[in-house]
């Protein structure tokens, strides 16, 4: 096993710069996720270090050793792709332990890590199959199985589950987590679906147009991200940003007022200072699952009423309902439980904990709790 770091690295194609300067590092035994949307420069970073693409600038690290200039082959990684890349005329075995043979690994040795690896991914009644006689999913754990045997230092995943229906992806990704509990390697794992990323890591990188965005653990960006583009990628249903003004009674959001926290009252004091004292526009993020009914809520210290809400939209999903309402000029929309019996076109009185929401900058995007 390995650390892997990556200084100031940077990927050009010709003129066009994918990968602006990463600096990031991956602990030894770290599962740590690339997530962000298509283009961000996720798998051109894997590929880096995983040797299939050259490094512009920068230096890339395995453990203590410089690996710019070798050769995918002696970096002691394994790599698993979105679409498998089996060899369709070996059969699941052959497949496996392919790598091992060609590193003239001992018989008894391939015969023990693949017993292990058949038994981990329930590969058993398969081993004499060839890849086409297999569904995606187990397709997919052949691939694993075939990481797995290598006794790599660092495993590298680009979309590993991404051709699978979502039953199937849901339980790979348990899959993949029992692995890492198993096995502890460095894993490396990039995925645009911001749940994968959530449920998979130790921690996140999240990534926009080749450049990071925030480093951190799954529930510390869900918590406090960094600026407007990670408080909406990371999460589901997406926060709500919300238009709204700050001046010295606190943020006004329609006809609403919210005082703003102790937390961040010397954040907003600033904030109005360097426009001079004037009222100023600010964006206001909540997430949808910190609205409450206030029939149900437990009040705390820093709860607020927001009352008279017009309902315009109630979804049931089981325990969970979405509503989306109206707040000032902007709509919303809220997650609450099967308790909020609810109807459209109705009024709802909702609550909130104002340390869980956010001011960004509407300028720079950044969320002012962070930049205090
Ligand atoms: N071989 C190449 N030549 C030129 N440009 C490339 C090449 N490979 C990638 N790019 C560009 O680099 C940028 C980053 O691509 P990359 O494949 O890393 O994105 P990604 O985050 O993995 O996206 P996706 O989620 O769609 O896989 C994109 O703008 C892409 O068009
Ligand atoms: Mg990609």
């Amino acid at each position: 096993m390995a650390s892997v770091t990556l200084e100031n690295v940077i990927k050009r194609y010709g003129d066009l710069q994918a990968v602006h300067g990463v600096d990031l590092e991956i602990r030894d035994g770290e599962f740590m996720v690339l997530v962000g949307p298509s283009g961000c420069g996720k798998s051109t970073t894997l590929r880096m270090i995983a040797g299939l693409e050259a490094i512009s600038e920068g230096t890339c690290r395995i453990g203590d050793r410089v690996v710019n200039d070798v050769p995918p082959q002696r970096r002691n990684i394994a790599m698993v792709f979105q679409n498998y890349a089996l060899y369709p005329h070996k059969s699941v075995r052959e497949n496996i332990v392919f790598g091992l043979k060609r590193a003239k690994t001992e018989p008894a040795e391939i015969h023990k890590r693949l017993a292990e690896a058949a038994r981990m991914l329930r590969l058993e009644p398969y081993l004499d199959r060839k890849p086409a006689a297999l569904s995606g999913g187990q397709r997919q754990r052949v691939a694993m199985g075939r990481a797995i045997v290598r006794d790599a230092d660092v495993f590298l995943f680009d979309e590993p589950l991404s051709n699978l229906d979502a039953k199937l992806r849901h339980d790979m990704r348990t899959e993949i987590r029992r692995i890492h509990k198993n096995y502890g390697t460095t894993s490396i794992y990039v995925t645009h679906d911001q749940v994968e990323a959530m449920t998979l890591a130790d921690r996140v990188v999240v990534m926009r147009d080749g450049w990071i965005e925030q480093v951190g653990r799954p529930m510390d960006i869900y918590l406090h991200p960094a600026n407007l583009f990670t408080a909406t990628f990371i999460g589901a249903p997406s926060m709500n940003i919300l238009d709204g003004t700050l001046d010295a009674d606190g943020v006004h959001l329609g006809s609403h007022t919210l005082p703003v926290p102790p937390a961040k009252q010397a954040v907003a004091a600033a904030a109005l200072e360097a426009g001079g004292g004037r009222a100023r526009p600010i964006k206001i993020g909540i997430r949808p699952d910190f609205f409450e009914d206030c029939a149900f809520a437990t009040m705390g210290p820093n709860s607020v009423r927001l009352d008279g809400l017009r309902v315009e939209i109630v979804e049931p999903l089981g325990f969970d309902r979405e509503i989306t309402f109206h707040i000032g000029e902007s709509s919303a929309m809220a997650r609450l439980d099967l308790r909020s019996d609810i109807a459209e076109d109705s009024t709802i009185d909702l609550c909130v904990d104002l340390e869980r929401v956010h001011f960004f900058d509407p300028d720079s995007g950044k969320n002012l709790e962070l930049v205090a």
